[in-house]
């Protein structure tokens, strides 16, 4: 199976695990669960999803038990991105080419529909049906999701984001925002994986995390030149976030060609650290086409 057709199998699988969740929710008629299904359904690349199934299935995971942690981070995602782009925060008119979720829906709703898409997250972790899956497994996933995504891992990255913006940033501090704010919810993605796959996954953490830090950073350093080009866009339509034009980001600390040959490294080492799995027989196929996506990724 090439590349691509395996990629986009898992992608049309976590979009219907998606669309079943949502079709069980409560209040369907109400902005806040339209905005919730608006917002975790509407476009998207799924990656962190992909890289739950692409590490569970190296490590021998049944699809069936990935489904919820999979879908479990991609609720986590879509909230951190609604709350992102608020007023308040990077004040952003436009995602995934469609207006934002504040936009559409206005904030108030908007701020709920995060707010229960956070929650729902941990509901699908705690009470779906995961073939094979030991209760302490699902308890250290639970504790992974919090921890990724609370002050220790996302939101706290947000904060630092915030508080770096007109500041002199170097790049470790940089690093750091990006580490929490972005790279905390990749390891998660990888993390659950490996914990849907029993103990064969977490003997296989030190070396996962080595692997997610690197496509995590990668990732971002990516996002960060996408956001230029898409700045440079839609400069006349004022769509993107007023804010964004304060914040320092990797091309503007160390240039733009540093930024690609950052992004270079990264992936060489990403691919040295699956060849430990590939070394012991491991099927590492998934991975590989999944990081060279992230890095080659135009959106
Ligand atoms: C965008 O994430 C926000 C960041 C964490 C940089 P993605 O690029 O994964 O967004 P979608 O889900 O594909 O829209
Ligand atoms: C978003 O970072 C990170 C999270 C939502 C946690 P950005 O603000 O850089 O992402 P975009 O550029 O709006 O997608
Ligand atoms: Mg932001
Ligand atoms: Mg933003
Ligand atoms: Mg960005």
């Amino acid at each position: 199976m090439s590349f691509h057709v395996l990629l986009n199998s898992y992608y049309n699988r976590i979009n219907i695990v998606l669309k079943n969740y949502v079709s069980e929710l409560p209040l369907k008629s109400t902005p806040l669960v339209q905005a919730m299904e608006y917002s975790v359904l509407l476009g998207g690349k799924r990656l962190r999803p992909l890289l739950v199934y692409a590490t569970g299935n190296m490590l021998h995971a049944k699809d069936a038990a990935l489904d919820a942690p999979a879908a479990a981070i991609e609720c986590m995602h879509a909230y951190s991105l609604i709350h992102d782009d608020l007023p308040a925060i990077d004040n952003a008119s436009v995602r995934r080419d469609q207006a934002t979720c504040h936009c559409q829906f206005g904030e108030d709703t908007a701020i709920l529909a995060g707010d229960a898409l956070q929650t729902l997250s941990f509901s699908i972790l705690i009470n779906s049906i995961m073939p094979g899956v030991m209760l302490e497994k699902r308890i250290a996933m639970l504790s992974e999701l919090a921890h990724a995504s609370g002050v220790t891992g996302m939101c706290g990255g947000q904060m630092l984001d915030l508080i770096s913006e007109r500041q002199k940033t170097t790049i470790e501090k940089l690093e750091s925002i990006h580490q929490h704010k972005t790279g905390a919810l990749i390891r998660l993605a990888v993390r659950l994986g490996a914990l849907t796959a029993g103990d064969v996954g977490v003997e296989s953490i030190p070396d996962l995390d080595q692997f997610s830090d690197a496509i995590g950073l990668a990732f971002q350093v990516q996002d960060d030149i996408l956001d230029i080009a898409n700045d440079n866009k839609n400069l006349l339509k004022q769509t993107r976030s007023d804010r964004y034009a304060e914040k320092i980001t990797y091309p503007e600390l160390i240039g733009l060609d540093n930024s690609r040959i950052k992004i270079r490294d990264l992936y060489n080492k990403s691919l040295s650290v699956l060849e430990i799995f590939s070394n012991q027989k491991y099927n590492t196929t998934m991975l590989r086409a999944l990081v060279s996506f992230i890095i080659q990724r135009d959106k």
